[in-house]
């Protein structure tokens, strides 16, 4: 993972990048395209992804995965979201989780989000763009939500450093993938997951109401127990009302 980089000082979106190279047919498993800048950078739900240029990690990683279902498409996301999880607290210490679906939090506060994106051939996914963007050196928040490495330790980081490690982090939490050891992964993940048994509000069809995360579904879906009832929910029916 990561022999192959490539920098750029500027682009749209790294994953477009790197979705446009797997296209193409050029694309390797463990490339990585990084950029001190995204004009265009998108987040999940057609959300933007901005991040001031030089201040920050932004990057896409190419992976193919070998014998990876389209149903399994979830443990591939929970892995990315425990290595960068696990980076983050290696750095800013406890309090740091995961919220479902894949938001990386330092207390309350969004630190990462990620962007994954399957190309499917069959019943399988041929290759996966990993986007990931790391609030690292920055100092001001337009969004109380959002922190930073920085914001939270004091210190300014060196970001090529910081990336390095962030990759060692990965490559531990992925090869959990090949072995198909999905206990272990749903145990790492519901042990890192934010609001884990606890009374949360959330929002559906225009409804806000209260519910408790229990758990999530192989498929990767929210099970939330309610005063009247267990529901289900996939990401683009539910969200979390902090
Ligand atoms: C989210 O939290 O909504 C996901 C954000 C993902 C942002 C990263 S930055 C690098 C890569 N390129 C993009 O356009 N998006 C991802």
């Amino acid at each position: 993972m990561g022999k192959n980089i490539i920098y750029l000082t500027s682009c749209h979106s790294t994953n477009d990048i790197a979705t446009h190279k797997v296209r193409s047919g050029l694309a390797e498993n463990g490339e990585i395209i990084i950029a001190d800048e995204q004009t265009a950078g998108r987040g999940l739900q057609g959300n933007r992804w901005i991040s001031r240029k030089g201040a920050n990690l932004m990057f896409s990683l190419i992976l193919k995965p070998e014998n990876l279902r389209v149903a399994d498409q979830f443990r591939l996301s929970q892995c990315i979201a425990l290595g960068v999880a696990g980076f983050v607290a290696s750095v800013a210490g406890p309090g740091v989780s995961v919220k479902w679906p894949n938001d990386v939090l330092i207390g309350k506060q969004k630190v990462a989000g990620i962007l994954i994106e399957n190309t499917i051939r069959g019943q399988m996914i041929a290759f996966s763009v990993v986007g990931i963007g790391l609030n690292v050196n920055e100092t001001a928040f337009d969004n109380p939500r959002t922190t930073s490495l920085s914001a939270v330790t004091g210190r300014a980081f060196d970001l090529e450093e910081q990336m390095g490690s962030l990759l060692c982090f990965l490559e531990e939490s992925l090869a959990i993938l090949p072995a198909g050891d999905w206990q272990v992964l749903d145990d790492r993940y519901l042990n890192q997951l934010f609001g884990l048994n606890e009374t949360r509000e959330f929002i559906a069809d225009g409804q806000v109401f209260s519910g408790v995360p229990s758990g999530i579904t192989p498929e990767g879906r929210l099970i939330i127990f309610t005063g009247s009832g267990t529901r289900i929910f996939d990401i683009k029916e539910v969200s979390w009302v902090l």
